[in-house]
């Protein structure tokens, strides 16, 4: 389903992100077009590089963040909230222009302290099952949980159209339902944390090719 454009639902969100990218958006009167022209060129590759520094605010942002923040600083308008239509479009728009690319997170003095804390979040013992990322995705992949097996765990196809949502989602909403999984307290999407371990998960699929939009169970 995922490999045949046509039956891909994801495909459907990134029409969608198409659609807003050359939608003038309120006062401005630009749109994503206006200044990165065609996204097949100007996008071509950036999605391999996510998350990463925002040199304006030296903080750490995920596509959805660096879409946030042009439509703050370049468009002046409100930010899109995450896992809305709208964020999940233009996030699987934007990513799609690197399908086939390979993740190419490199780790450096600015961003070494944010790689960390993922690195530790995705080490350590959660929830009251007391279980961390690493005991089912590096030490149990491949092994069957009711009835999912369960996988690498990599980010490399999001936003992705899981057929249980019966929508797309992102990658934070992925990382709620492990939470919830272990009955550890639930992180809100976009927040610091998960940042840190989006960081850290893409270091650690360094390599794979970019699949967005993906299609899970
Ligand atoms: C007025 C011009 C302008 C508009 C409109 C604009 N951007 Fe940007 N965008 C920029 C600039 C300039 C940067 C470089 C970072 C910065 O200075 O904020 C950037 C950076 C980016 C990046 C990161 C590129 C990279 O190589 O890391 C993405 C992704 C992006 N914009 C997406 C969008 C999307 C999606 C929209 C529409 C919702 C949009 N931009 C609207 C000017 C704009
Ligand atoms: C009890 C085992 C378990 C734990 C602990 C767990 N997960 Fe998962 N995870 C799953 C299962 C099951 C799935 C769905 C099947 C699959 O893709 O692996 C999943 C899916 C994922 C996926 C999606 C993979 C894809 O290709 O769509 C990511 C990413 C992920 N987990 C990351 C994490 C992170 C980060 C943590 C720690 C906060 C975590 N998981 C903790 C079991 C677990």
């Amino acid at each position: 389903m995922q490999s045949d454009d046509f039956s891909n639902p994801g495909m459907l969100w990134v029409a969608r992100g198409e659609k807003l990218w050359m939608t003038p958006a309120g006062g401005s009167g630009k749109s994503c077009a206006t200044c990165h022209t065609e996204a097949s060129q100007g996008m071509k590759g950036v999605a391999t590089r996510y998350p990463a520094m925002d040199p304006g605010s030296a903080r750490l942002v995920n596509i959805e963040g660096r879409i946030n923040l042009c439509r703050a600083r370049h468009q002046q308008v409100e930010a899109f909230q995450y896992e809305s239509e709208e964020l999940l479009a233009l996030t699987a728009y934007v990513a799609h222009q690197s399908r086939g690319m390979p993740v190419k997170i490199e780790i450096d003095a600015q961003n070494r302290r944010h790689f960390d804390r993922g690195r530790d979040l995705y080490n350590r013992r959660i929830g009251q099952m007391n279980l961390s990322c690493a005991q089912c995705h590096d030490q149990n992949w491949g092994k069957k949980l009711l009835t999912d097996t369960i996988s690498q765990g990599h980010g490399n196809a999001y936003p992705i159209y899981r057929l249980e949502w019966q929508n797309a989602g992102s990658l934070h909403r992925r990382f709620r339902n492990c939470l919830y999984g272990v009955r550890a307290e639930l992180l809100p999407a976009g927040s610091a944390e998960f940042l840190d371990l989006e960081l850290f998960l893409a270091w650690r699929a360094r390599g794979l090719p970019l699949e967005t939009p993906g299609v899970r169970r």
